[in-house]
């Protein structure tokens, strides 16, 4: 089996992940996007992330496409794929875990002013706000896939008490009316674009919080901007954005009640997802199911 590795990933980062992958599974043979390209009809997988748009036009014998990301929005956008050939998404238990440590850090945070503090601290300022307990925080998450879930079994032991919201959640005005802390899973696709707009951010509690670790696509920046400016949502932990690196002029970055992270929420595991590669192109070698399909209507 001869697979292509495409994608946007420096020389460093695709060698680890080529060690990783060989050592899954040592029978295929790992080729860049340029040796695979001198004999394209040859290879019949293609693991990506992020690849050029075009990129894997030249290779017309693919039977899989295996994203090494989670969101295949980025993927989905390149009219140039064929559509008639299988994407899988990375689904990696090792990559849900983190992201439900990040958005514990941040909801933990949020909840006892940790991000206040550090403000308060740049200025100088010596001063205590009141205490709360876990079970006084509602935190709602949008998304009730694999990351959805992992993270609100991170945070109900905790005492938070936790809601989901996914696409066919019914009306969702009335739950984000109901949160201090929502905190943004969902894939980005023609539904969910643009989704975290200035009527959403109004229909969340006065001095309520936002974490988007989704996809910058989710969120109208200067609707968030003014919802902060104002002073009617307290914070954002923002992950994602809609170019990235965020342009250094952009607002966001010196917002006092902004904290960044440069989409590194919860990034592929190396050695986990090969093993969740190797499994799915065996599946493929020997005619069982492959997991983790992507439905191109539904967009995830
Ligand atoms: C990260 O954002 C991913 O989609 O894997």
């Amino acid at each position: 089996m001869k697979v292509v590795l495409a994608g946007d990933l420096d020389a460093t980062e695709w060698q680890a992940w080529q060690a990783a992958l060989a050592e899954a599974l040592p029978e295929a043979t790992w080729l860049t996007l340029e040796r695979a390209a001198a004999a394209p009809d040859d290879v019949s997988v293609a693991v990506v992330a992020n690849p050029p748009p075009g990129g894997l036009a030249p290779f017309r014998r693919l039977r899989l496409i295996q994203s090494l990301w989670a969101g295949v929005d980025r993927l989905l956008a390149d009219a140039t794929l064929p559509s008639d050939v299988p994407i899988a998404r990375m689904v990696d238990p090792a990559m849900s875990a983190a992201m439900a440590e990040t958005v514990l850090w941040a909801t933990l945070a949020l909840h006892r002013g940790f991000f206040a503090y550090q403000q308060r601290q740049r200025g100088g300022e010596w001063r205590q706000h009141r205490q709360r307990r876990a079970d006084e925080v509602a935190v709602l998450v949008l998304g009730r896939g694999e990351m959805g879930r992992a993270v609100a079994a991170r945070l109900r032991p905790q005492g938070y008490p936790v809601s989901a919201w996914g696409r066919d959640g019914g009306p969702l005005a009335p739950l984000l009316a109901a949160h201090e802390v929502v905190i943004n899973l969902l894939p980005l696709t023609a539904s969910t674009r643009s989704l975290l707009d200035a009527r959403f951010f109004a229909a969340m509690r006065a001095g309520a919080a936002i974490v988007n670790f989704g996809r910058g696509g989710h969120v109208v920046d200067d609707d968030l901007l003014a919802a902060l400016d104002s002073g009617h949502l307290r914070h954002a932990v923002l992950d994602v954005f809609r170019t990235e690196p965020l342009p250094p002029s952009h607002r966001f970055w010196a917002h006092p009640r902004v904290t960044m992270l440069p989409h590194a929420a919860a990034l592929t595991d190396h050695r986990s997802a090969a093993a969740v590669v190797a499994a799915n192109l065996r599946a493929l070698r020997d005619g069982r199911p492959v997991a983790h399909l992507v439905d191109h209507v539904r967009g995830y």
